[in-house]
């Protein structure tokens, strides 16, 4: 079966559901709050479809993303140029990637901190140190598995021009020792009376907080800034037992 990835167009329709506008409200609520540096540059690291580019390009920022998938970038490229702007991209993978020059702030999102074993988190961190300057914040969009990933099962539908995409996205471990976790996101895709269906199954290593913590502050020269539930800077995640949802996560460059 062909994967979700070489169908940016479905990519683009199944992500929908998130409010643009309001995710780059938050980043730049964040940037006011905690970047000690002005910010013109950002880069997004598995950027895909580059989902937040134009907003952030219409709000005066320089964009560039970074992906291993030649697709994914061609498909944000010709979304940047059918608007007339401009962007920078890099075919790279975020485990052992080299930028031109540092930018002020990177961010990744839905989860997409891929790396297949520790080595690839350690030197992830190295990559996103010498790419962010001193004082920028490194923005994460649920990369961190707060809870065990055994199991998890989602479905949900999105429509848009006459297209239909129901996606179900399921995990399960695959290595507990290793901490490895098969993911496959499913697309069934209803066009002009047709069905199709796409997958990506992939082999993702879960990301447990405190590692994290000791990956990005302790072994590279990032501070902790802050964890929060829900897109949401007023509630910081700590004690409680509420279900947690999207969570961000704000590093700075030391
Ligand atoms: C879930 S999508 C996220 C796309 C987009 N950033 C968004 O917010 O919708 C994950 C993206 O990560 C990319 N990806 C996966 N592993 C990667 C790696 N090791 N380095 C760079 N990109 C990677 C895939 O090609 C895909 O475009």
């Amino acid at each position: 079966m062909e994967s979700i990835y070489s169908f940016p167009h479905y990519y683009e329709i199944a992500f929908s559901y998130r409010d643009i506008p309001a995710e780059v409200d938050v980043m730049e609520e964040a940037i006011a709050k905690y970047s000690k540096i002005p910010v013109n540059t950002v880069l997004e690291l598995a950027c895909g479809n580059s989902p937040h580019m134009l907003e952030l390009i219409d709000r005066g920022y320089t964009y560039y993303g970074l992906d291993l998938n030649p697709t994914m970038i061609e498909f944000a490229q010709q979304k940047a140029a059918s608007k007339n702007c401009e962007a920078k991209f890099y075919l790279a993978d975020l485990t052992d990637f080299k930028l031109n020059e540092p930018v002020d702030f990177l961010y990744i999102m839905l989860g997409s901190l891929y790396v297949g074993n520790t080595e690839g988190l350690l030197s992830h961190f190295t990559s996103a140190e010498a790419g962010l300057k001193q004082g920028g914040l490194y923005f994460l969009d649920w990369c961190i598995d707060f809870e065990p990933l055994s199991h998890t099962v989602d479905s949900w539908v999105m429509r848009r021009g006459g297209i239909t995409v129901n996606t179900r996205y399921t995990t399960r471990l695959h290595d507990a020792a290793e901490q490895l976790y098969e993911e496959n996101i499913l697309f069934t895709i209803k066009e002009k009376g047709a069905e199709r269906t796409l997958l990506h199954k992939g082999m993702r290593r879960a990301i447990f907080p405190q590692e994290f913590m000791l990956a990005a502050t302790k072994l590279h020269n990032f501070e902790f800034v802050g964890w929060w539930n829900d897109w949401n800077l007023q509630q910081p995640l700590g004690e409680g037992r509420g279900e947690i949802v999207r969570p961000i996560t704000v590093l700075r460059r030391r």
